[in-house]
């Protein structure tokens, strides 16, 4: 078991001009499951690969512990590496494969096999031993690299989008296994998706990548309850948080009808750059659906908040999305809201939401970085 440290790691690919990763910092812990996030061509896989040894590190260094790894050959790395094409030996059994590395580095036959049985009892397929791989199901394939990766005993798990090629049931009940089983093990991973559902369900912590620049990493509930700038408030959750450009004014930042507190020293620094306006981001389970007067004709007052005409709601059984839009000066804006499933409105209903208080976010909108605490 190790750390892994990258150390403002670099790589720019040949004829490239910017880095495909730039000055990547993080430090792992001994044991600790990270995930790395991000949109297609982010760097995630560039990141694993010079972890691995596949790729050139151009600048910085990486460490596996206290061993500088940086220009060290792959096998001499103490990793094991875990592929979205499982890459297994078609016309060898499910044993022969899950050993093949350890054959290959002069293990006798008798640890292999011991190693393997191990392994495989871990991974529920002590009974497919004999199988040639065709004779899988997808998920089985899956475990058997696993397989072959765990009875390696690395000091780390490299793994690029292991679970891509299962369809969705399998995904979710694979990534759980996944989860439990490093934790169980302890052995320090590193994880590549590009779904932030899996980043947020299985990492202890999260490090998100945009254009080769780290963003922010963090555990999976500070990354949604405090996003470091407006591309990862964007991209984690689902559906998107709402992000909405309305103007500064004095005491806050209003969003409708209510204000939106805002460190004061933050919303100056705001202005001093110049900006006029900030955005305010809301997830749409933070918004209070106002209701008028429960039907008892009561209520002699409009309803306040924020009109939401709404154009679609989809189900999905427990929770009910509202996809709406709103008027916000002098525009037609999105918005989404968590509704209650038991009670859906209808296509152009209007609804009065507020957002709740002490859930807003607040980013300056020319930096994308959050000012609200
Ligand atoms: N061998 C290569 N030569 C030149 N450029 C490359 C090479 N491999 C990747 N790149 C570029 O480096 C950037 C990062 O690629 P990388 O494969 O790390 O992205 P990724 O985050 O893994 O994306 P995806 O989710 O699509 O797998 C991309 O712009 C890509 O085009
Ligand atoms: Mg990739």
């Amino acid at each position: 078991m190790a750390t892994v440290t990258f150390d403002k790691a670099t790589r720019i690919y040949p004829g490239g001009t910017k880095p495909a990763v730039d000055q990547l910092d993080i430090a792992i812990e001994d044991g600790e499951f990270l995930v790395l996030v991000g949109p297609s061509g982010c760097g995630k896989s560039t990141s694993l690969r010079m972890l691995a040894g596949l790729e050139d590190v151009n600048g910085g260094a990486i460490r596996i512990g206290d061993r500088d790894v940086t220009h060290l050959p792959p096998k001499d790395r103490d990793i094991a590496m875990v592929f979205q094409n499982y890459a297994l030996y078609p016309h060898m059994t499910v044993a022969d494969n899950m050993g093949f590395a350890l054959k290959i580095a002069g293990v006798n036959k008798a640890d292999i096999r011991k190693k393997v049985e191990e392994a495989a009892k871990i991974l529920d397929l002590s009974e497919y031993l004999d199988r040639k791989p065709k004779a899988l199901s997808g998920g089985q394939r899956q475990r058997v690299a696993m397989g072959r990766a765990i009875v390696r005993e690395p000091q780390v798990f490299l793994m690029d989008e292991p679970l891509s090629n299962l369809d969705a049931k399998l995904r979710v009940s694979t990534r759980t296994q996944i989860a439990s089983l490093q934790r169980r093990l302890g052995i320090t991973t590193v994880y590549v998706t590009h779904d932030q559902v899996e980043a947020m369900t299985m990492g202890d912590r999260v490090a998100v990548l945009k254009d080769g620049l780290l963003q922010q990493v963090d555990s999976p509930r500070n990354m949604y309850d405090k996003p470091a700038n407006l591309f990862v408030a964007g991209f984690i959750g689902s559906p998107a948080m709402n992000l909405i450009e309305v103007p500064i004014t004095d005491g806050g930042v209003k969003f409708g009808n209510s204000v939106v507190p805002v460190n004061r020293e933050a919303l100056k620094a705001a202005s001093d750059k110049g900006d006029k306006t900030v955005t305010v981001g809301v997830r749409p389970e933070h918004f209070d659906v106002q209701t008028e007067g429960s039907g008892a004709g009561l209520s002699k007052d409009a309803p306040a908040g924020l009109p939401v005409t709404v154009n679609v709601v989809e189900e999905t059984g427990a929770d009910a999305f509202i996809f709406g839009t709103i008027e916000i000066g002098g525009e037609t804006k999105d918005l989404v809201i968590r509704g209650n499933s038991r009670a859906v409105p209808a296509k152009g209903e209007v609804l009065h939401v507020v957002p709740r208080a002490g859930e807003g976010h607040v980013f300056a909108t020319s930096t994308g970085e959050r000012l609200s605490d």
